[in-house]
């Protein structure tokens, strides 16, 4: 058959009907926050995201290339931390196939029905054994971005852009587990991730995990910490000297740095690490390699851990270590 690729139709048809399958990328994070108004002006302001909608409790963020409605929410609540996980799927019937396989695994499945949250339809929602909520959910709501179609923009159009950060989009993120194997085992095994790179230790347990869908280094890493905690999200940025910018942006905003600007040895990006206003860290990222499903897991033992996380340095510091939320 002949295809005209003027036809969007076609393009559209061709993507509903083709492989693959299963969880597509990161849809969503969903975090606490004690004041709602600060948080939403550092992600506007100095992050540079967009205010799609507010509800009674909630605001909801975008980066300025998504499509979907939101990559961030910020819920009102006495203490600061994560709701939950959302990654999307490909296709509406993944929702069955990985529901059967949740419920298979022993951890039961909550359905949580078209309208009951702002922007999606029906999502399923589960505990892992890493102590997190993750929701999976196909339907999200397109809200199209601002910036041109085929433009070669960097930033969304209009002025005072520059003073903000500015990325195209959410990237991954990093959470704790107190058993770092037995949660990247249910990751894979259960949910399809793959595993690019792992960090052991002298025993040949995990103390981290970085897993993918959507040939990234990363969507979803883990390292060892208690069950339930985030220790960071990241934003892409497009290179090295969009990175270089954000940390003029947050040196001039007075925003406290974790670690940074330098290099990871796992994933071989670049980064930026620092905490929003109530302490929750985010992460400026970009760089890597592309891992394709053939893709060997590269090892690191913990007696090169330093390099490992933090290339340049070759070694930790404890708040990286112990800060989380
Ligand atoms: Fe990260």
């Amino acid at each position: 058959m002949r295809v005209d690729p003027s036809d969007t139709r076609q393009a559209r048809r061709s993507t509903v009907a083709g492989r693959p399958r299963g969880i597509l990328r990161l849809g969503h994070v969903d975090v606490t926050v004690t004041d709602l108004d600060l948080t939403s002006a550092y992600y506007t302001e100095v992050m540079g995201m967009e205010v799609v909608a507010r509800d009674e409790d909630s605001v909801y963020l975008k980066c300025w290339d998504e499509e979907d409605h939101h990559s961030l929410r910020l819920r009102y609540a006495p203490r600061v931390g994560m709701d939950l996980m959302s990654f999307k799927v490909h296709h509406e019937d993944d929702l069955d196939d990985l529901e059967n396989k949740v419920s298979r695994f022993g951890f039961p499945v909550q359905r949580i029905s078209r309208g009951e949250c702002l922007g999606q339809g029906e999502s399923i929602r589960f505990s892992t054994p890493s102590g997190h909520v993750m929701e999976l959910v196909h339907d999200v709501e397109k809200v199209g971005t601002s910036r041109l179609q085929h433009g070669p923009e960097k930033g969304a159009p209009g002025p005072g852009f520059r003073d903000r950060i500015a990325p195209p989009r959410m990237d991954h993120m990093l959470v704790t587990a107190e058993e770092v194997g037995e949660a990247s085992q249910f990751y894979m095994d259960v949910l399809g991730f793959r595993i690019t790179e792992q960090l052991l230790d002298g025993n040949g347990h995990q103390l981290g995990a970085w897993l993918e869908r959507s040939h990234s280094p990363h969507d979803l890493a883990i390292v060892h910490g208690p069950n339930g905690g985030l220790h960071h999200f990241a934003f892409w940025l497009d290179d090295w000297d969009d990175v270089r910018d954000a940390a003029d942006i947050l040196a001039y905003n007075g925003i406290q740095l974790d670690v940074g600007p330098t290099r990871h040895g796992v994933t071989r990006g670049s980064t930026i690490y620092f905490f929003d206003p109530l302490g929750t860290r985010n992460e400026v990222f970009t760089g890597g390699y592309r891992p394709d499903p053939d893709f060997p897991t590269l090892t690191w033992t913990e007696d090169n851990i330093g390099r490992a996380v933090f290339y340049y340095e070759g070694e930790l510091n404890d708040r990286f270590m112990k800060v989380h939320t």
